[in-house]
């Protein structure tokens, strides 16, 4: 009891009280849990962020030379800096031969915009099939393991609040077909979410706090935590290929990204990123830049608009790369950041909507307009911590079609049309003739399944046959 009291004295202190408004109504069960709940918040560090991230925003604190990144363009030989792809890729695939490459998912996002009833990783993605995008994820790495000989482990995150519904889908589809010891799931930590007007944290029921995951820059420490970084070590694996669970085309290994990132002459080997040439000045994707001689991710909203409506003579943008958030981390950096007790990557702030009840009458309360600030981490606020980190451009037909919101832009339509023009131009290159309406819609749907192809040059002669009649639905 005495600890109890101790503790509601250092929730007094933190401005959190509230917090044991219902203790004693709660079974024995309920109040052992909200204590361990409540013993698991850092509440000597609460009055602080709170301050600073939750009733104010913290100032966007743009570092005064900001430059453009270089980027290794995707044709080799673009004037832009041209470069030798082959040797990458020949370094690339020695490491996946050698088994020096895991891939690894970050699932642990709760997916609001598209708002589907579940774990993101088991929505229907696919454009004939609905084959879910873990599928697309397992089959892509089964396919690698078939190309390379060995089959890169598969570390996915996931969050306590999807965890078990994602390792009973694996369960249920028998892994997808791959080896059960080589997919290891881990949950990344949560972060309390705080009430918007008061910075009180919110209570999802009387004996439970509200929590959100805490953001896909958790990652790095959960890697840790979870022992999947010794697990890669124990395995031999070096560099870490990390995407999104939103990504149903993305390549889940890349050799030659990997390449670039091991041996590039400008590369650290530490942290490594895809970019995409930005569509429009106003496309809300991060942008590649450099401060400080460091490469950086800023966030679209903290780059003023003029600045990212800048046009070199030739009219492309000047901040041309934007981020599709596909990086390749090295087992050591992850392990070094780490290492330092210091070491924690900044916060984000958040408005949401999140379910909770009256802190004082215990009424339920669903909101209508954000009511509450989640706080959450990066993972690319870990570039600049490399001490020299390379961007690689990809092609945006070829590996992004990211499912993020319900309808309209980055929608699961969206993503069915671009995975059908990807798999129409594969297949055309190999000599399949494809209706189409205009120069890029296809007349038709098309779903290719990794195991069939992960990259154009697969496709040459599974089909030398194959007639796609006008409005068909195909699946290879
Ligand atoms: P998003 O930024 O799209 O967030 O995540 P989200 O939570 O999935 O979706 P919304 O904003 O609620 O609609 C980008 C990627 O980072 C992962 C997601 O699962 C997705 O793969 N992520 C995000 C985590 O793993 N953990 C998090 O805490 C947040």
């Amino acid at each position: 009891m005495a600890d109890f009291h101790a503790l509601r004295q250092r929730l007094q202190r933190a401005g959190q009280p509230h917090l044991l408004n219902f203790y004693d109504r709660l079974t024995s069960d309920a109040q052992h849990s909200l204590l361990t709940q409540i013993e698991s918040i850092d509440l000597e560090s609460l009055p602080v962020l709170v301050r600073d991230y939750v009733l104010g925003k913290p100032p966007i604190d743009l570092p005064p030379d900001i430059e453009p990144a270089p980027y290794y363009p995707h044709d080799p030989a673009s004037p832009v800096r041209p470069w030798d792809s082959d040797a990458f890729r020949a370094a690339g695939e020695r490491l996946l031969r050698a088994g020096k490459v895991a891939c690894f998912t970050v699932a642990g996002g709760q997916g609001t915009r598209l708002g589907y009833d579940g774990p993101k990783g088991c929505y229907p993605a696919g454009a004939v099939t609905g084959r879910p995008l873990f599928q697309f994820f397992a089959e892509g790495i089964r396919k690698t393991g078939e190309k390379y000989g060995v089959l890169p482990p598969w570390y996915v995150m996931t969050s306590p609040l999807n965890h078990d519904a994602t390792v009973a889908f694996f369960e249920d589809r028998d892994y997808f077909g791959l080896r059960r010891d080589a997919v290891m799931f881990f949950p990344q930590g949560t972060m309390p979410s705080f009430d918007l007007q008061t910075g009180r944290i919110l209570l999802a029921s009387p004996g439970e706090i509200a929590t959100n995951p805490d953001g896909h820059g958790g990652s790095l420490l959960a890697l840790e935590v979870s022992g999947a970084l010794e697990d890669m070590r124990r395995r031999g694996v070096e560099h870490i290929s990390y995407f999104q669970v939103d990504n149903p085309i993305v390549r889940v290994a890349d050799p030659v990204f990997l390449g670039l990132h091991a041996t590039a002459p400008d590369s650290s080997s530490e942290m490594s990123s895809k970019m995409l040439a930005k569509a429009y000045p106003e496309e809300k994707l991060g942008i590649f830049c450099v401060a400080g001689g460091r490469v950086r991710i800023i966030e679209y909203s903290d780059l003023p608009i003029e600045r990212q409506r800048e046009r070199l003579p030739d009219g492309r943008l000047r901040f041309l790369a934007g981020s599709p958030a596909i990086h390749i981390l090295s087992v050591e950096f992850v392990e070094r950041l780490n290492s330092d007790p210091a070491f924690a990557l900044p916060w984000h702030r958040a408005e949401k909507k999140v379910p909770c009840i009256d802190p004082d009458t215990g009424e339920r309360i669903e909101p209508r307009e954000p009511n509450a600030v989640k706080l959450e981490r990066f993972v690319f606020d870990a570039i600049p911590l490399a001490r020299a980190s390379i961007v690689y451009e990809a092609d945006r037909t070829e590996e992004f079609a990211p499912i993020k919101n319900a309808d309209g832009v980055d929608s699961p339509r969206t993503s069915r049309d671009i995975q059908t023009l990807r798999a129409a131009r594969w297949l055309e290159a190999a000599g399949v003739r494809v209706p189409w309406k205009d120069a890029t819609t296809p007349d038709c749907t098309i779903e290719l399944s990794p195991i069939t192809a992960i990259e154009a040059g697969d496709v040459a002669g599974i089909a030398p046959h194959l007639q796609i009649r006008r409005a068909a639905r195909i699946a290879l």
